[in-house]
């Protein structure tokens, strides 16, 4: 028989319902909103080794989509087990070779299933120990991530803390006029990878790199555009959600240059505000998965002398509309 990829290898050895130490028993599941915070629930009591019960990844999915962060506490796992489990909620993210993004190998222009997100030299250090700034994963992609996770292993004594951005209560706090003015619009976010690849402009500690914030119509265009709506409905909840990372090349679709960037920075400013973020003061062990169509996530940096590994899954996603 010829060998298997890793994930068919994930699934092969997967526990199965007929193996009842393997079987999560979903009494022992409890899924706790964090009210006092801008979004987020801590799941407690289960096992991401174990085969979980139908019910089980329903009542995850529908977490999922209401509280759009789902943090897994004390999970033990090996690069198998966790593709087994992240699989549950969707196909791996697997973007065509013409669309760079964090981690793309060289030999087939896409990232690994599994991505180590690390500041050890040569052992997945695409973000090394910088600041990363409010951005959804893969944003500038034509099918943007449905959702990631992150599996703390190594964490720095100091910084390095994740946070999350709720964007649809973003969205639900601007004024009628601004709403108004806003929900049709379409917004290009270039692709910062294709930034760095064409400048080798290789700033280790930022995986993003530094990119203009608008691009003026006398700019050059560097990478394709996909036009997506500047506010997203969420597939599952129907709510609206602002989409607009903080801080790479993003674009209005037919606007005035002068306006566009004016409005934009005005959204950004807006969506920067601590009350509809949420930060993750991360202990080993910890998955946080979060639904990427509805919020920004952002890391503090860290000292480069503290190592600091994560391990991320990005599930495939679909056209936003
Ligand atoms: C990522 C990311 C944040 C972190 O891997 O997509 O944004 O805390 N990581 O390392
Ligand atoms: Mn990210």
């Amino acid at each position: 028989m010829t060998s298997l990829t890793q994930l068919s290898q994930a699934i092969h050895d997967a526990p199965r319902w007929h193996q009842p130490e393997q079987f999560q028993n979903s009494d022992e599941i409890k899924i706790i909103p964090q009210d006092h915070a801008a979004l987020g629930a801590i799941v407690y009591g289960l096992d991401a080794r174990k085969a979980q019960s139908g019910e089980t990844i329903y009542k995850l999915k529908q977490a999922l989509a209401q509280h759009l962060v789902l943090i897994f506490k004390q999970q033990t796992l090996d690069d198998l087990q966790y593709l087994a489990f992240a699989t549950y909620f969707g196909a791996i993210f697997r973007p065509s070779a013409d669309t760079p993004v964090l981690a793309s190998q060289q030999e087939n222009g896409v990232p690994p299933d599994v991505v180590p997100v690390s500041n050890a030299v040569g052992q997945g250090d695409y973000t090394g120990h910088g600041e990363l700034t409010p951005h959804a994963d893969h944003q500038w992609t034509p099918l943007p991530s449905f959702g990631s996770l992150l599996y703390a292993i190594e964490l720095p004594k100091d910084g390095g803390k994740t946070s999350w951005i709720n964007t649809i209560k973003a969205y639900d706090a601007l004024d009628e006029e601004t709403k108004a003015e806003i929900d049709q619009l379409q917004l290009i976010t270039y692709n910062p990878f294709v930034r760095r690849q064409k400048t080798k402009d290789l700033n280790e500690s930022n995986g993003y790199g530094e990119s203009p914030l608008y691009r003026f119509k006398d700019q050059p265009i560097l990478s394709h555009a996909y036009p997506h709506p500047l506010v997203r409905i969420h597939p599952e909840s129907g709510r609206k959600a602002l989409w607009l990372n903080t801080h790479t090349e993003v674009e209005l679709v037919n606007y005035d240059d002068q306006a566009g960037s004016a409005l934009i920075a005005k959204l950004r400013a807006h969506i920067q505000k601590p009350e509809f973020r949420y930060e993750h003061d991360w202990q080993i062990g910890d998955v946080v998965f979060w639904d990427n169509q509805a919020t920004l996530h952002s890391r503090q940096p860290f000292p480069a002398d503290q190592r600091r590994l994560l391990k991320r899954i990005s599930l495939a996603g679909s056209r936003p509309f």
